[in-house]
């Protein structure tokens, strides 16, 4: 990280307690980021990111809240930067599956509702709030002001067994772009990644026909699973101003799955 950075770097990244966030953060903490880490509820296993990130030489701290929840928001990044001062990116990857995995004739209002919530709502409005306090602060033309969201290759593959989800997905990308597009003159360079198949604990009921499917099918071409250490490289590279002159892209950690081929 550059010596020249207006502030120490601290990252917030929702959803860390498990999963990809948890890559994520573990992943920044090693390029050198403070990192908030954040769950919904789970407060032993958002402690142990942060137990980690502490092994790792760097500060952590955890901020609990249901994102679903839009006047929490300024608490929660307010909370974040009381212990460990301005953020200097912010990593919207807390997100939902469908309620259900069916038929998209099937597909429920509730379930619908359930991911536009938490994957296009929460995150437009969180992504907003921390937009607003990163354009009021001072810039160092070396630094490197970052916002990145976490969709999915689901924003761009349709899936007719989850189609709300990925409807929802196609609009956390779009939040990307009209962010990326807002933000670019003030210093503050926004990125959709958009992960495949990674192991977690919400892509575990289906891992099993996934892995089948890379096995016979080439579903990926890097023929494996993703895991949520291949996102956080990514990502706190990103972070780490490894992209510079860039605001706005897509960037697929999927294995190659999206390779169009003939
Ligand atoms: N896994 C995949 O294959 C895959 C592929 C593409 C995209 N993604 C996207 O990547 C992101 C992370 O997925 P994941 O697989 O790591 O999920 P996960 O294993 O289910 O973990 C979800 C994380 O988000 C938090 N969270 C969920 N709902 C929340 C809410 N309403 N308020 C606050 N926190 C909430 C959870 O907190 P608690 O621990 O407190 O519950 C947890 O930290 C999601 O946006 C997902 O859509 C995943």
């Amino acid at each position: 990280m550059s010596e020249s950075f207006p502030f120490w770097p601290v990252a917030f990244v929702t959803g860390s307690s498990r999963g990809i966030g948890r890559g994520i953060a573990l992943a920044l903490a090693a390029k050198g980021f403070d990192v908030a880490v954040h769950g919904r509820s789970n407060a032993v296993e958002a402690q142990r990111t942060a137990d980690e990130i502490v092994a790792l030489g760097r500060r952590a701290t955890v901020v609990l809240g249901e994102i679903g929840d839009l006047a929490r928001h300024e608490a929660m990044i307010e909370e974040a930067e009381a212990a460990l001062g301005p953020l200097t990116t912010f990593v919207n990857n807390a997100g939902v599956g469908a309620l259900k995995r069916g038929d998209v004739l099937e597909a429920s209002v509730e379930s619908y509702d359930h991911c536009m919530l938490y994957n296009a709502k929460a995150a437009f409005f969180l992504t907003q709030a921390v937009a607003r306090r990163m354009v009021t602060r001072p810039r160092d033309p070396a630094g490197y002001y970052s916002i990145l969201l976490v969709s999915s290759v689901s924003a761009t593959a349709a899936s007719i067994n989850r189609g709300e989800y990925c409807v929802s997905k196609a609009a956390t990308a779009m939040i990307a772009q009209v962010f990326a597009a807002r933000l670019a003159r003030e210093g503050v360079y926004v990125f959709d990644i958009q992960p495949g198949v990674i192991e977690t604990d919400m892509s575990r009921p289906a891992l099993a026909d996934y892995q089948r499917r890379i096995d016979e099918e080439g579903l990926t071409l890097i023929p494996r699973l993703g895991q949520p250490q291949d996102v956080g490289t990514v990502a706190a590279s990103i972070a780490a101003g490894g992209l510079p002159y860039v605001s706005g892209q897509v960037i697929r950690v999927d294995g190659a799955m999206l390779l169009p081929r003939l």
